[in-house]
């Protein structure tokens, strides 16, 4: 399944941005899964996820390591490229793919099990999140789940100018933005505080917006 595609729609800002950002150093993410991710799949029946802003590839790294089969999908190019070579380090590239593209117009025919968006957050260039969010769940398989989890408040204090002005979504503006109808089943909405650590190392909470929901039909 290993692939690794380009498209060329789509958000010149926020993509010249995040490029930008991750041009700036070899590694801007630590490679390892996100927690929350960590806790919920480990609870799923293995199969098809996809991961919306994947980043540098962490999470799908991981997801394919547990035995789940793995499409990554950002904006941005080197993050792509990041991920596809994190896969291969990990030998896990037969049940990884990674595109970059743009969610607000990226589609597929395939349906997953689990559709996850850790931290899709972009600052300070505005994506349209509710509208990517609200597209996700047509992605989800009967039965599947999609996970959004989201800074809910600052990660930490020695953030950029323009991320203290950022406004962070609560769980309920996360769950208003999917629109669901009434074949989801809403698992969870709440903040979750998390120990993390800062750029330099050290200890502190932070509180991350959970959002779960089931498509049951
Ligand atoms: C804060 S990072 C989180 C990365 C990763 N999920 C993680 O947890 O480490 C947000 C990611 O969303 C991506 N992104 C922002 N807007 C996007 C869009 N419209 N389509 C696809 N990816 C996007 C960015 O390129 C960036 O990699």
């Amino acid at each position: 399944m290993h692939a690794h595609e380009t498209t060329t729609d789509g958000v010149g800002s926020a993509r010249d941005w995040w490029e930008q950002r991750y041009a700036e150093r070899d590694g801007i993410w630590s490679g390892r899964v996100n927690a929350v991710l960590a806790d919920v799949a480990g609870a799923l029946p293995m199969g098809r996820a996809l991961d919306l802003g994947c980043g540098e590839g962490g999470d799908v790294v991981w997801l394919a390591e547990q035995g789940w089969d793995g499409l990554g999908v950002d904006l941005s190019v080197t993050a792509i490229e990041r991920g596809s070579r994190a896969s291969v380090s990990a030998g896990v590239e037969e049940r990884t793919a990674f595109v970059a593209a743009d969610l607000a117009t990226w589609e597929t025919a395939a349906r997953f099990g689990l559709v996850t968006a850790s931290f899709l957050q972009s600052w300070p260039v505005e994506i349209p999140r509710a509208e990517i969010l609200r597209r996700a769940t047509g992605f989800v398989a009967v039965g599947g789940h999609l996970l959004v989890t989201a800074h809910a408040a600052p990660p930490h204090d020695d953030l950029p100018v323009e991320m203290r002005e950022y406004r962070f979504p609560t769980p309920d503006e996360d769950l208003t933005a999917l629109q669901l109808d009434g074949s989801w089943d809403v698992v969870a909405a709440e903040l979750r505080p998390r120990t993390a650590t800062t750029p330099d190392g050290d200890p502190h909470e932070v509180l991350d917006s959970v959002v779960l929901v089931r498509r049951a039909r």
